[in-house]
């Protein structure tokens, strides 16, 4: 069984279509699909926005569902210059842009980055191709939709990440504590700066339809 989180229904919807077999249960109060993807047996969760959110319902589906490996996917804004819209960016390490570096190093269970699986990534690289278009990096994760260019370049400074979302994080770090291998691939939506809401509004369903075939293909290889 492979763990497949999102947090938004533009994120999932189309993974969910593609289930053979599917059925549906609710836990905690949302829906979690099972089925065959590309003839792989997974979970989809729609987890919801924020890093609650998807540390809860990762816990919930790594505790119920035993995955051998979780892929979570979906949009984010840019923050590097180097990171054009619709780029997948396959995240090689997970930190959190709004937690002091203080309370990080000083108090657990925290680490200061969180590493996705060198297998699983390798998979995911090699799904990816190399037509142009695809980063490996850093992802920063944090509470906020980041729409501002002061902000972006805030964040950009303190983190070096390549995009910023909202759950990646939350994710790696539930997954780590659990020894489950995990993955973060997102595609961008919009450059994270004063545009960002509009384009967002805009992008949001061509961005994540644009993971749908990479990560059909990456079950099958897991
Ligand atoms: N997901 C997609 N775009 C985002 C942004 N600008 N900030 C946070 N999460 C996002």
């Amino acid at each position: 069984m492979i763990g497949i989180i999102s947090a938004m229904d533009s994120e999932m919807k189309e993974l969910v279509r593609l289930l053979t077999d599917k059925k549906k249960k609710m836990h905690a109060g949302l829906d979690y699909y099972t089925g065959k993807l590309n003839g792989v047996e997974v979970v989809i969760c729609r987890c919801g926005v924020g890093k609650v959110n998807a540390a809860m319902h990762t816990q919930i589906l790594i505790d119920l569902y035993k995955p051998k490996a979780l892929i979570q996917n979906g949009i984010a804004g840019s923050l590097s210059p180097d990171v054009g819209a619709f780029d997948l960016v396959i995240g090689s390490e997970l930190v959190y842009h709004d937690m002091q570096d203080f309370v990080i190093k000083n108090f657990e269970p925290l680490e200061p980055v969180y590493y996705s699986d060198e297998k699983l990534l390798n998979k995911a690289i090699e799904v990816a191709g190399d037509e142009g278009g695809v980063h490996v990096g850093r992802i920063a994760t944090g509470d906020s939709f980041v729409s501002s260019s002061k902000e972006k370049q805030d964040i950009f400074k303190r983190t070096k990440a390549l995009c910023t979302e909202m759950e990646g994080c939350a994710v790696a770090h539930t997954a780590y504590l659990n020894k489950v291998p995990f993955v973060v691939i997102r595609c961008i939506s919009d450059s994270a700066d004063d545009n960002a809401s509009v384009d967002f509004g805009e992008f949001q369903n061509v961005a994540s339809d644009c993971l749908v075939d990479m990560i059909t293909h990456l079950v099958k290889k897991i």
